[in-house]
């Protein structure tokens, strides 16, 4: 049997183990969703979002990206976030980095890399903001980790700056967004802890969208 006919294998072996412990497990999973949690991270194959939080089909809405990005004209994680957050009322937004991040490695080799320019040229601009930093870490690999969290950082501060985000927790006091790293070669979720109170702040100092033109 190849891999690919195994999937369906374990596809029925899956729904009879879920039956056996609750016979109306699939009858309510299809009535809806209610998360709390959306979740971006990286397309990465070793990085299965429900898996390595430890939760099951309906706790995570997801979105996930090479170098798990937040983009401003990016139709698709603007979507995901304004209904996350407008329709399913997400109590936490989570951007998932991971550390050996092949995304984040392409970014930092100055090379012409055809379609994948304008998308690598969003974490060369988190180089830029941080140069300072990051030129001072003199071993690679550590620049190349601290890189991979400076994203992560970033791109939640992407996330605070939407309207979305702003206008949800002047209401509600929710969702907030928090910074995570994946450390695959331990099987670790490294907590950011991003100041989100503060983050919140600074942003919209700058980039305040909570009210709404007439
Ligand atoms: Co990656």
């Amino acid at each position: 049997m190849t891999l690919y006919q195994q999937v369906f294998e374990n596809n029925k072996k899956w729904v009879e183990g879920k039956l056996s412990n609750d016979k109306n497990y699939f009858q309510n999973l299809a009535a809806g969703q209610e998360p709390e949690f959306l979740y971006i991270g990286c397309s990465d194959s070793r990085v299965t979002a429900e898996e390595i939080m430890g939760l099951a089909p309906g706790q995570v809405f997801i979105h996930r990206n090479i170098a798990n990005l937040v983009v401003n004209s990016d139709l698709n994680v603007m979507a995901v976030i304004n209904y996350a957050v407008r329709y399913l009322k997400v109590k936490h937004i989570i951007v998932c980095g991971h550390y050996n991040c092949g995304g984040v490695k392409a970014a930092m080799i100055p090379r012409d890399m055809g379609i994948l320019n304008p998308w690598l040229r969003n974490i060369r601009d988190v180089y830029r903001l941080h140069k300072d930093e990051l030129n001072a870490i003199t071993e690679e690999s550590k620049r190349y980790n601290r890189l991979v969290e400076l994203n992560v950082q970033e791109q939640c501060i992407n996330i605070i700056k939407t309207a979305a985000v702003q206008q949800s927790y002047a209401q509600h006091k929710f969702p907030t967004v928090h910074g995570w790293v994946f450390d695959i070669a331990h099987g670790k979720l490294i907590d950011l802890n991003i100041d989100f109170g503060k983050a919140l702040k600074d942003i919209q100092a700058i980039y305040n969208l909570t009210e709404k033109t007439e």
